[in-house]
């Protein structure tokens, strides 16, 4: 799923008269937080269950998160359940039983038996029931919260403004400077396998920890950025693509103590990224790294102005 975390916003400049993040297209996600599922379903699906299931993955579902000796089956409940079916839809998680489950006997059931335990492992989760049953239509329309909730951002956002988004500073580098201490100061704004991502026309003030670090996804925009952070400000990244791929940063303005842009690839390759047209003041310039493991490639780097 695509996320976007607006951390640590101190303080929004009276100017601001819009700062949004709104889905284009396709409109807005449905997450199973909105009931997609019914309770006489659910009911079905828990019968089910128990035959078919439950040899394995145990009665409460918690399967090897049990102590029990002998379970073979994964726990399909909670931090693990969110884990490998977080930010993914629903037919992600219809499409593995019914491919693979029951272990021993694969396929063996019907769609519509699919589906009723989908629903009744749905309602084990927490996720609301509601008036319709789970259909393989809605499964491919539905997503599964990740861990960081529902409020994830869709591809296709859009974040603009003509004002600014800024922190307080004080506070922030007090942290910063904090000898001896972990840092916890947020990022200003961080994208997560958010799919054609663009920040257009926007001021980034005196962020406490890295302006915009946009990771995991394709397609990223950064155009008409200003950021404007003292140099004296550790570890304030201006605009850090990492594991992204279809990346263009243009015509934005750069000031801040580390970085003004760094392409990264800790665990997901970066590839296909333009750095043109853009304005550096007192940072770092552009670097490549430090985390580069899974590859930088095809990268074209043509800044118009440096200034230490
Ligand atoms: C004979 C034991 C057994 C039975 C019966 C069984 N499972 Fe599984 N299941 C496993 C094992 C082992 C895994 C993990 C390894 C794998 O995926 O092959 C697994 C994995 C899964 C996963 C993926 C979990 C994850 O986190 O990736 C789901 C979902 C699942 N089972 C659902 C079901 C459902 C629904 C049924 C009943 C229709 C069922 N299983 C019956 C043994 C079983």
């Amino acid at each position: 799923m695509r996320k976007i975390l607006l951390l640590g916003v101190g303080a929004l400049c009276a100017t601001v008269a819009a700062v949004c993040a709104q889905p284009a297209e396709p409109a807005r996600k449905t997450v199973v937080h909105d009931p997609v599922f019914s309770s006489a379903q659910a009911d079905r699906g828990k019968a089910l269950y128990a035959a078919n299931c439950a040899g394995c993955h145990l009665a409460g579902l918690d399967g090897s998160a049990n102590p029990t000796a002998n379970v073979k089956g994964l726990p399909l409940l909670g931090p693990h359940f969110v884990q490998d079916f977080g930010e993914a839809k629903v037919s992600a998680l219809f499409n593995r039983m019914q491919r693979d489950m029951p272990k021993d006997k694969p396929g063996t059931l019907s769609e519509q038996q699919y589906l009723d335990i989908a629903a009744y492992v749905l309602q084990q989760n927490k996720f609301p029931a509601g008036a319709k049953d789970l259909t393989v239509d809605t499964a491919t329309d539905v997503w599964i919260p990740g861990a960081g909730g529902a409020e994830g951002l869709v591809d296709y956002t859009f974040v603009s403004g003509v004002g600014c988004l800024s922190q307080d500073p004080t506070r922030s580098w007090m942290l910063v400077k904090a000898q001896g201490l972990k840092q916890n100061n947020p990022r200003l704004i961080q994208a997560e396998k958010s799919n054609n991502f663009t920040l257009y026309n926007i001021d980034l003030l005196n962020a406490a920890n890295f302006h915009v670090v946009y990771e995991n996804a394709t397609g990223f925009t950064a155009w008409g950025v200003r950021i404007k952070t003292p140099a004296t400000a550790d570890n304030t990244d201006g605009i850090d693509p990492s594991g992204a791929v279809n990346v263009t940063i243009a015509n934005s303005y750069i000031m801040d103590g580390d970085d003004g842009i760094a392409v990264k690839a800790g665990s997901v390759a970066s590839k296909n990224i333009t750095i043109k047209n853009d304005h550096f003041y007192g940072t770092h310039g552009i670097s490549v790294g430090s985390e580069t493991n899974d590859g930088v490639s095809n990268v074209l780097m043509a800044a118009r102005r440096a200034i230490q």
